[in-house]
């Protein structure tokens, strides 16, 4: 069994084997959560991310954690909202799909999601966390190697949000 929960937490501060970070295309940082993982990962994690070559919107791409107390970061690159007419929620919930993908292919077993697209990327918060939490259980119903799913609120008004679709 998954274990699925939310928190409301820095999650550079988790101790999880993949933190996901929500980037932009380019890969090698910006503000929000993305600034927040570069800096507690340190420059090496840079380093890494300019071997990428970047990444396409609603794809996703592994490096190290650095210095981390998570093992690796899952970079995705959530889509931009523009009025919800351009795939955004396709392309949001395959963000969520490819990232687990990424993990289990690295055996991973723990790990955290920030609310991808709703800061700088203004996807409404509600829908996201929807789509975030029916895109995390439909994988994990036919893939059983997760021990836990964290979703990584920032915000009390985010925690709530995932608390009611948590049923908690
Ligand atoms: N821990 C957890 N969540 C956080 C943290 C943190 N330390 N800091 C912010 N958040 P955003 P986006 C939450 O804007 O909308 C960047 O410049 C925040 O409250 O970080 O996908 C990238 O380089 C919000 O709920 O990401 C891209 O250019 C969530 O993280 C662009 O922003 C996502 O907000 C991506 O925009």
């Amino acid at each position: 069994m998954t274990a699925v929960r939310c928190i409301q937490a820095d999650i550079t501060k988790l101790k999880v084997d993949a933190i996901v970070n929500a980037a932009n295309s380019s890969l090698l940082g910006g503000g929000g959560v993305d600034g927040a993982i570069h800096r507690a990962a340190g420059s090496r994690l840079l380093e890494e991310c300019r071997l990428l070559g970047g990444c396409p919107t609603g794809d996703a791409r592994i490096t190290g954690g650095y210095d981390l107390p998570a093992r690796y970061v899952i970079h995705t690159v959530g889509p931009v909202w523009h009025s919800g007419k351009k795939g955004e929620a396709k392309l949001l919930a395959s963000c969520y799909r490819r990232s687990l993908e990424i993990a289990i292919e690295h055996g991973l077993e723990s790990i955290a999601f920030p609310c991808i697209s709703t800061g700088a990327y203004g996807f409404p918060k509600e829908a996201a966390a929807q789509i975030a939490v029916s895109t995390v259980k439909d994988f994990i119903r036919s893939e059983a190697s997760f021990t836990e799913v964290i979703f990584c609120c920032y915000t009390q008004a985010d925690l709530l949000i995932y608390k009611n679709l948590l049923n908690f």
